[in-house]
C-alpha cells in the first residue's frame, strides 16, 4: 500500500509542471516563464496584475512547446514550455500559473518592474557564480531564499557554472538544479550566462533550460546581452569563446557587439550613469602559485580574458566587473594593467569616483562536493578582501550616485564584506 501511494505521488509530481522559472526578455515590460512537464497538452500561462489599481482579469496565453530527449535511458524525455507575459507595469505585482493542458502549477507572484521600463533607482539583485545542488549549494540557496522572502529582491544574476552540470546523468542534474532554484526563480527573473560547465554539446542543455534576451548580434542564442534597470546598464557576456582559439567567429561577434553596446551606453550615460559587466571567467585573481588549478584559472586564463576585455572596459569607463569561476570570494580595487588605480577616495569599504573598473569575484555559491578554492597566502596589492566561505553577493542600487555591494557567508549566515561605490557627476561644460 505504502509503495503504491509513493509511486502515485512520484508519478503525479512528474506530470505536473516542474522547474518553473522566470527571465526578462529583450523587450521592456515582459517576463518569460519556462517550465517542463512530461505531458504535452495545450500549454497555457495565466496571469493578472495584483496589488495595484488595474483590472484584475486573467490573461491567458499559449506557450511554445519543444520535446527534448535527454538520452537513451527509459523515460528520459520532457517537454519544455516557454512563453512571454507582456504589458507589465512597474506599479503592479503579477500572479500567474502555468498548465500543461492537464495539470496546473501553484500560483506564483512576481514584481512587474523590468529592464528598460522605468527610471526609478533603488533595487537589489542577488549575484553569484558556481552554484550546484550538493549540500553547500543548497545551504547557500536556502540563505538566499530566506533573503528573497524577507526583502524585496528584483532579480538574480547567475554568472555561469550552473548545477554541475545541467547535462549530467541524462539531464537529471539539470532537473534537480531547476527544481532547487524554483522557490526563487518562479518569482524573480533568473538571469544567466554560460560558464565552462555549460559548454557540452554546443550548450545544448543550457539552451534547453535558459532563454535569455535575444538580439540579432547573438543570433537568438542569447549567450550575451545587455539591458538597463534604473541607473545601471548591465552587460552579460559569454567568456568561453575567448579561451578557445578555434572559436574566433564567436569571439569576434561578441567583441564587436560589446564595443558597439558600450559606445551606445556611454552616449546615454547622463540618464544611465553606471555600467556593470558580468561574466563567468575573471580578469584578475590572487592565488596560491603552488596550486595548479588556481594557476590555470588566475594566470593562464585570466591573462587571456584581460587581453580580450581589459582595454575595452577601461576605455569605456566600466564601473564594476563581476565574475565567478574561482571558488572563493575576492574583492579588488580599481585596477588597470595589474596596478591599483586611485580615485578621489579609496578606503577599505568605499570608493569615490574610481578611475578604472573595480573587480569582484563571487564564485563561492557552492560548486561541487569539495571545499572552496583556498584564498591566496599572499594576496595581490589590489586585493581588498578575500574569503573561503561559501556564499553569495548582493548588488544594491541605492540611487544614481551610490551602489552597495555586499557578500554573505552561508556558513555563518553573516554579511562578511561590503563596499560603497560612489560616483558624483562632473558637470559638462565646467
Ligand atoms: C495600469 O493602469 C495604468 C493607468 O491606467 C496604465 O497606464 C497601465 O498600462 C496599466 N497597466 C496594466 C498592466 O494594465
Ligand atoms: C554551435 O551553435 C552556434 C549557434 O547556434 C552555431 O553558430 C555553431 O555553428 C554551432 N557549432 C557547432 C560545432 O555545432
Ligand atoms: C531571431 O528571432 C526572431 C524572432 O523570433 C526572428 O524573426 C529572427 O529571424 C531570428 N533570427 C535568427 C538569426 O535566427
Ligand atoms: C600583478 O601584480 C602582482 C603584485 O600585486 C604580481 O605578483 C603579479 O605577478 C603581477 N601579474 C602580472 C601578470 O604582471
Ligand atoms: C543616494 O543614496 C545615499 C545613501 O542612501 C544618500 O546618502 C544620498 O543622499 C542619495 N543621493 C541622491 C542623489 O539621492
Ligand atoms: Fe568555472
Amino acid at each position: 500500500m505504502f509503495i503504491i501511494i509513493f509511486l502515485f505521488l512520484q508519478t503525479q509530481a512528474l506530470f505536473y509542471p516542474m522547474q518553473v522559472h522566470l527571465s526578462w526578455t529583450e523587450n521592456p515590460s515582459e517576463m518569460r516563464v519556462s517550465w517542463q512537464s512530461r505531458l504535452n497538452g495545450k500549454a497555457l500561462i495565466s496571469y493578472r496584475p495584483i496589488f495595484c489599481g488595474n483590472s484584475s482579469d486573467w490573461t491567458n496565453i499559449e506557450a511554445e512547446t519543444t520535446r527534448i530527449d535527454f538520452g537513451t535511458e527509459m523515460f528520459r524525455y520532457s517537454f519544455v514550455h516557454t512563453g512571454v507575459m507582456n504589458n507589465l507595469s512597474p506599479d503592479c505585482h503579477y500572479e500567474y500559473s502555468v498548465s500543461n493542458g492537464y495539470f496546473s502549477s501553484d500560483n506564483f507572484v512576481f514584481y512587474g518592474r523590468t529592464p528598460g521600463q522605468d527610471k526609478r533607482s533603488s533595487y537589489k539583485m542577488l549575484v553569484y557564480g558556481d552554484l550546484g545542488t550538493h549540500d553547500y549549494g543548497k545551504k547557500t540557496f536556502n540563505l538566499m531564499k530566506t533573503m528573497a522572502e524577507t526583502e524585496e529582491i528584483l532579480g538574480v544574476f547567475h554568472m555561469g557554472d550552473i548545477g554541475y552540470n545541467l547535462n549530467s546523468q541524462q539531464g537529471l542534474i539539470g532537473d534537480k538544479f531547476l527544481n532547487m532554484i524554483k522557490p526563487i526563480a518562479s518569482s524573480h527573473a533568473y538571469m544567466t550566462v554560460p560558464g565552462n560547465h555549460e559548454k557540452a554539446n554546443n550548450y545544448t542543455a543550457y539552451k534547453q533550460r535558459f532563454t535569455m534576451p535575444r538580439n540579432e548580434a547573438n543570433q537568438n542564442t542569447s549567450y550575451f546581452y545587455s539591458f538597463d534597470i534604473g541607473p545601471v546598464h548591465y552587460v552579460l557576456l559569454n567568456t568561453n569563446p575567448y579561451l578557445k582559439t578555434s572559436l574566433k567567429d564567436e569571439r569576434d561577434t561578441q567583441t564587436n557587439w560589446l564595443i558597439q553596446d558600450l559606445k551606445k551606453a556611454n552616449e546615454n550615460r547622463i540618464s544611465v550613469p553606471w555600467i556593470i559587466t558580468l561574466h563567468h571567467h575573471l580578469l584578475y585573481c590572487s592565488h596560491d602559485p603552488s596550486d595548479s588549478g588556481s594557476r590555470k584559472d588566475c594566470e593562464v586564463q585570466a591573462a587571456v580574458i584581460r587581453h580580450n576585455l581589459e582595454e575595452i572596459y577601461y576605455e569605456n569607463k566600466v564601473d564594476l566587473v563581476l565574475s565567478g569561476h574561482v571558488h572563493h570570494y575576492e574583492r579588488q580595487a580599481s585596477i588597470y594593467k595589474n596596478e591599483t588605480v586611485y580615485g578621489d577616495v579609496d578606503e577599505l569599504n568605499k570608493h569615490v569616483n574610481a578611475n578604472a573598473p573595480i573587480y569582484i569575484i563571487s564564485g563561492s555559491a557552492g560548486n561541487r562536493i569539495k571545499k572552496n578554492d583556498p584564498t591566496a597566502p599572499n594576496p595581490c596589492l589590489w586585493t581588498r578582501f578575500m574569503s573561503n566561505d561559501f556564499g553569495f553577493g548582493t548588488l544594491t542600487v541605492l540611487n544614481e550616485t551610490v551602489l552597495l555591494w555586499e557578500q554573505f557567508s552561508s556558513e555563518t549566515n553573516k554579511m562578511i564584506d561590503w563596499v560603497y561605490i560612489i560616483k558624483y557627476f562632473k558637470k559638462l561644460n565646467s
